[in-house]
């Protein structure tokens, strides 16, 4: 049974989430006729809960007008995107990006400076040929995560739901292709209920928990790609999953990402031995875009049989290493890895989802009154793959825009109140939560086996025989028993991993992030153009 009608529910706290609430809020704030509009922000863990708060690089704006250009930012976007971004998407985003760093500050977020001037410090990454992330020592995301949260105080139409997961949207009776609300899960008391809005924003984050090994944390399990395909949206390019270089590899570090921002400061990869490898595989060596560094990588641990290769830092000073990567010498220290005096193991790991749901300009997906923004969506920046810092800024950017369209259109509609009710009167509950661990475990080992950094027809095939079995399997559990957290997670780890087999299987080149062993070379003729799945109940 619904408790009230929301003019927005946004599902997400990340970046892009807490963008549109507050944008939405203060946009209102100025209207001083009108009723502010109710805004349901729900996360399903706590409010800080997502990949946001552990960016450690920073964002990626123009900020230096002498040494830097928007059409600089442009031209290495689209060449690290490997021929398949929206050219008019790269340079929307880019020609607002000194916008939404003000935007940033003004909300009270304080980046680092350099350090005897009043100039903001700007650090360089993978794919960047000018000095042009700004950020916040090495916790860039929780300087953004923290900052927009304590705002989010001062707008009481803003309600906060967290520890609530969305589990599927509601479409209109009357129109199939209307978003009208969603069912919610409060996992603390295991209740779900329906949640009326006139418009729902998907900022869900991505979907990197499909792999064994992730930087991510445990929210990125793609429920708002799943959610979204579900209702009938089109998806786009989920073949190309990022995997970020140099992850610690450590027994005990889960997901501890060592930034790029090393390697912008001139840290160079090496083997065990000590050999120094990246300039047999690009003239940028250690700066070469992350797709490139990433394989070079996965292709000497298999050569050489090392679990691991070093990235070493020891070039510069101790105090330079301290002040700029605090967060990352303190998590190595504690691991007994003094970073000031001793290269750091590293591995790649899953990092980021550069496809997700189709939407345009303004962040509208194919089902009316529905959102998608960060990196849920598929806006087209990114292309084969996605340059580093560029997705805050693509979470802010159109976080930003949507709020704006959004507020345009809340007159025209009203909400629904009687939604459809949650139906589990035919279900019990579970005495076989083993089903869920097990199979959890075992999509995202053979994700990680057979779809990951190189890939193969053979792997893929097989990879698809699983993922039909498991499908199966947890629909039947979802059908008999209620559900929970871990259950709604794992149907929706599925579909996302059976939207990214089913992209890589149609992609028969190598380009970007997806690199196959049957087709080694880039084929322009062919598949210079995106992947893009329809839904069934589309076609
Ligand atoms: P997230 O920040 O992931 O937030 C997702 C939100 O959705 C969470 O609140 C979660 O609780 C909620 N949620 C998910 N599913 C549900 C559901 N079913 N119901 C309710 N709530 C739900 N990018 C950069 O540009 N620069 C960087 O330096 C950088 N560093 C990174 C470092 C790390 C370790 C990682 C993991 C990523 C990094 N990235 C970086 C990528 C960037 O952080 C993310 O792409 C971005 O933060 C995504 O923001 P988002 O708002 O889309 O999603
Ligand atoms: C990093 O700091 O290396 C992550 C940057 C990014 O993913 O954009």
């Amino acid at each position: 049974m619904n408790t009230q009608c929301f003019d927005v529910i946004i599902v997400g706290t990340g970046a892009a989430g807490l963008s549109v609430a507050l944008e939405l809020a203060q946009l209102s704030a100025s209207d001083s006729n009108k009723r502010p509009p109710k805004i349901a922000l729900i996360s399903k863990g706590s409010v800080t809960n997502g990949s946001t708060l552990y960016a450690q690089g920073g964002i990626a704006a123009v900020l230096d007008e002498v040494n830097d250009s928007t059409e600089s930012h442009i031209e290495d976007t689209l060449n690290a995107g490997a021929g398949l971004c929206h050219p008019d998407t790269v340079r929307y985003t880019i020609e607002h990006g000194r916008e939404a760093i003000e935007w940033l500050i003004k909300q009270g977020v304080i980046f680092s400076r350099e350090q005897k001037g009043t100039q903001y410090h700007l650090t360089r990454e993978g794919g960047h040929t000018q000095r042009r992330v700004i950020h916040a020592a090495d916790a860039t995301g929780k300087a953004i995560s923290e900052g927009l949260i304590e705002r989010l105080n001062e707008y009481t139409s803003i309600k906060v739901f967290d520890h609530h997961l969305a589990v599927d949207l509601i479409l209109s009776p009357e129109n199939k292709n209307q978003c009208i609300g969603l069912y919610l899960l409060d996992t603390k008391n295991n209740k779900v209920m329906d949640v009326p809005a006139k418009f729902t924003v998907l900022a869900t984050g991505g979907a990197s928990k499909v792999y064994l090994y992730t930087s991510n944390p445990d929210t990125s399990t793609g429920d708002g790609i799943a959610m979204a395909w579900r209702a009938g949206c089109r998806i786009a390019n989920m073949e190309f999953n990022q995997f970020h270089p140099t992850c610690l590899y450590h027994p005990k570090a889960k997901s501890f990402l060592i930034s790029e921002a090393l390697r912008g400061e001139g840290a160079k990869l090496k083997l065990p031995d000590g050999t120094l490898f990246m300039h047999k595989f690009d003239k940028r060596e250690e700066l070469a875009p992350r797709d490139i560094v990433a394989r070079a990588i996965d292709y000497e641990m298999k050569r050489t049989g090392s679990d691991f290769v070093y990235l070493d830092i020891t070039h510069k000073s101790p105090d330079f290493i301290k002040e700029h990567f605090p967060t990352i010498y303190k998590r190595c220290l504690g691991f007994g890895i003094d970073i000031t005096r001793e290269a750091i193991p590293v591995v790649p790991a899953a990092h980021y989802t550069c496809g997700g749901v189709m939407t345009n300009l303004e962040g509208q997906t194919d089902v009316a009154n529905l959102f998608a923004i960060g990196e849920t969506a598929f806006t087209g920046l990114h292309g084969a793959n996605r340059m580093a810092s560029n997705s805050l800024l693509e979470c802010i950017v159109f976080g930003r825009r949507a709020a704006q369209v959004i507020k345009n259109g809340l007159s025209e509609y009203e909400c629904e109140p009687l939604l459809p009710p949650w139906d589990d009167s035919r279900v019990t509950g579970s005495e076989e939560e083993v089903v869920i661990t097990h199979n959890w475990d075992e999509l995202r080992r053979f994700m990680w086996n057979y779809v990951g950094i190189v890939r193969k027809n053979k792997r893929l095939l097989l990879a698809r025989q699983r993922i039909n079995l498991l499908k199966r399997e947890v629909d039947d559990y979802y059908r008999q028993y209620l559900i929970n957290g871990d259950l709604i997670e794992l149907r929706n780890l599925i579909t996302a991993a059976e939207l990214i087999i089913n992209s890589a299987m149609q992609r028969k080149e190598s380009r970007g992030l997806h690199y196959t062993l049957d087709y080694p070379y880039t084929d322009d003729k062919n598949f210079l153009k995106d992947t893009i799945l329809v839904p069934e109940i589309k076609t």
